[in-house]
């Protein structure tokens, strides 16, 4: 097809998608991107930013793209932080297999996958019970209290600290450079100056601590991912230094503002509806189902950039080699082509496994389908299991709760509640 007839396939930009681009990509739309995401779905599959990125809208175009080696992750650096020079590439964004393509990302993936297997995972359920009783009883002793602050952050964080093997003297200072790693996944260009300088701070910060850590478990390995991953072999490989240190940071971040996320959105989302509360009382096996639907409606990470390996077709455009296209998974996840009554919380929609619902992109799919993915349902299941046991209510203080600026890993700055003992 003649790239310059296919490339028709963009739609125009009016006012309306103009605006909703602006909603959805800029901080001001925080609190609900998805009005925005709609409106570009129905206006079109497919949509051009003011500098020039591509927009996948909907969920067959942006599940194909996430299944195919076609488009690669690889090039995200350069797209989506071009202040960052190649030289310190390493040292401000610490390149993980979470950024690689085959054949280093599957090495890597491999090693990584062999120090995190599902038994470890499995191991952990009754330590996150114990953790998440005494979270749920400070939460019951406060009465009113900010749930971001006394549950969503703590729950993720303790258990990737102990899993990874970070001591408690050093939580405090791991949270926040965690917090401001995840805010340097944004686009460059949205970014206020202070928050690309933290970025980089925290980079360098995290790798001196991770290089520490390292060195004291070569002396003396412990129970832990950091031990475990500085043994493994895979046919005479070894994870270098360097990859091992962005692989615990990735691993970290990754796993933490994301599920911590998930934790605050996806209770609120509960919140306002507390007939699905009720369904889980009723029907307790659900809270094995319900985190994949609260993932579907508010993923942690709201958007997901690919560049093409090879020219190709999506959407009716054809994208050059090198070519980059971003993802909506908000959009996706919310397609109404894909999910029946999209936008309602259905606490079921995956509790039947004759009819399973469509598999969200929440946690992405293909080869960098999210490592972690068990252990942060596994933490939401049993959040839930613990909230629905001991707590009668759990209601919002506010309408109008804050949310971070953040647009990639979106969550909420606080969640003020009332809860009440069962
Ligand atoms: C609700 C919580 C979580 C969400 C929403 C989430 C989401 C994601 C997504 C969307 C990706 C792929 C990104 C892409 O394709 O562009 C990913 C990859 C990854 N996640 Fe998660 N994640 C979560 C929790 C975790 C946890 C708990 C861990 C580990 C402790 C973790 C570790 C990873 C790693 C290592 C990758 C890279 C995989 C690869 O490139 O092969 N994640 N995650």
């Amino acid at each position: 097809m003649d790239p310059a007839q296919s490339n028709t396939a963009v739609a125009e930009p009016d006012s309306a998608v103009a605006a909703a681009l602006a909603r959805l990509l800029g901080p001001e739309g925080r609190p609900d991107p998805y009005a925005a995401a709609a409106v570009l779905r129905e206006a079109g599959p497919l949509h051009q930013t003011p500098i020039g990125h591509h927009v996948l809208t909907r969920y067959e175009d942006c599940a194909a793209v996430l299944s195919t080696t076609a488009w690669s992750h690889a090039e995200e650096a350069g797209m989506m932080h071009p202040t960052v020079s190649p030289e310190n590439a390493p040292e401000e964004l610490p390149t993980s297999f979470l950024w690689m393509e085959p054949p280093d990302h599957t090495r890597l993936r491999n090693l990584v996958t062999k120090g995190f297997t599902p038994r470890m995972v499995t191991r952990l359920r009754p330590r996150i019970t114990e953790l998440t009783e005494q979270l749920v009883d400070n939460a019951l002793a406060a009465g009113e209290f900010d749930l971001v602050e006394t549950i969503a952050y703590p729950l993720p964080l303790i258990i990737a600290c102990e899993l990874i093997g970070v001591p408690s003297e050093a939580y405090e200072q791991v949270h926040r450079w965690s917090q401001d790693l995840a805010r340097g996944f944004d686009h460059d260009y949205t970014l206020p100056p202070e928050a690309l300088t933290a970025r980089s701070a925290a980079s360098r910060g995290f790798m001196g601590y991770f290089r520490e850590l390292l060195n004291e478990r070569r002396a003396r390995p412990a129970d832990d991912l950091l031990s475990a991953l500085s043994l493994v072999e895979d046919r005479g490989d070894v994870l270098t230094e360097q990859e091992l240190l962005a692989t615990c940071i990735t691993t970290f971040v990754a796993g933490h503002e994301t599920t911590a996320n998930l934790v605050g959105t996806g209770l609120l989302q509960l919140m306002r509806n507390p007939d699905q509360f009720e369904r889980m009382r009723a029907q307790p096996g659900l809270t094995e189902y319900a985190p994949d639907e609260l993932l579907r409606l508010e993923p942690s990470v709201q958007i997901t950039t690919r560049a093409a390996t090879r020219p190709i077709e999506v959407a009716g455009h054809r994208f050059e080699t090198g070519e980059g296209v971003v993802v909506l998974i908000n959009s996706a996840n919310r397609d109404p082509r894909a999910y029946a009554d999209p936008d309602r919380v259905d606490v079921a929609r995956y509790a039947d496994p004759h009819h399973p619902a469509k598999k969200h992109l929440g946690f992405s799919l293909g080869i960098h389908y999210c490592l972690g993915a068990p252990l942060a349902l596994l933490e939401m299941e049993i959040l839930l299991d613990v909230l629905l046991r001991r707590a009668r209510t759990l209601e919002p203080l506010t309408e109008n709760p804050p949310y971070k600026p953040n647009v990639v890993i979106r969550g909420l700055e606080a969640l003020p509640v009332r809860i009440t003992p069962a």
